[in-house]
């Protein structure tokens, strides 16, 4: 189930997806990129903020998932890849929660390999908190604490992803 209020509101994400898109608009001045989104969870992030972002882009999606339920399995899968060609250019991978961290510190090494001029990351939430992989976030919407969350992308057995706000899931006894 999940609980009566939202967490955080419509109002409180787009306020912070514009934050976000005038930063990164900022600090790309000047320079092309490619925007990815790690799909399914960051899909609606992904796509409220490529829209406020006012640099050139090319978009771009990596299928992967990490997570059985709400333990995390440390197991990394792609199940699509990008379709571009990243080498020489700036790569911005956009992503919807960093919790152990395990997913981007993957995709991260995986996408360096094919030497991109840069690559950053940039996360809807962070549950600092849960950290066990290495890896260091560029862009952070919301610090949260460790709760487990749905809506707006994010899923409880991909159930709730279409909610437009933030809300608490627990598990009903
Ligand atoms: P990590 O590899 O442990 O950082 O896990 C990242 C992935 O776990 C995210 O992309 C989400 O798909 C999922 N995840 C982690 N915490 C939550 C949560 O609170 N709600 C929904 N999905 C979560
Ligand atoms: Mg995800």
């Amino acid at each position: 189930m999940i609980t009566g209020k939202p967490f955080l509101t419509v109002e409180q994400i787009q306020n912070k997806v514009k934050e976000l898109a005038a930063k990164i608009s900022e600090d790309y001045k000047g320079k092309e990129l490619i925007s990815v989104g790690i799909l399914r969870g960051a899909f609606m992030f992904f796509s409220d903020i490529v829209k406020l972002i006012q640099v050139p882009m090319d978009i771009d999606f990596l299928i992967a998932s990490s997570y059985a339920k709400v333990e995390s399995t440390g197991e990394v899968i792609i199940h699509a890849d990008l379709r571009l060609d990243i080498t020489n250019k700036h790569v911005l991978l956009i992503e919807d929660i960093a919790d152990t961290g395990i997913t981007l510190k993957y995709i991260k090494e995986i996408l360096l390999e094919r030497k991109p001029a840069s690559l950053r990351i940039c996360t809807l939430l962070d549950k600092k908190s849960r950290r066990k992989a290495d890896v260091s976030l560029d862009y952070i919407g919301f610090e949260i604490p460790n709760l487990y969350v749905v809506g707006y992308g994010l899923d409880y057995e991909n159930k709730f992803r279409n909610l437009p706000y933030i809300a608490i899931f627990k598990k009903s006894i």
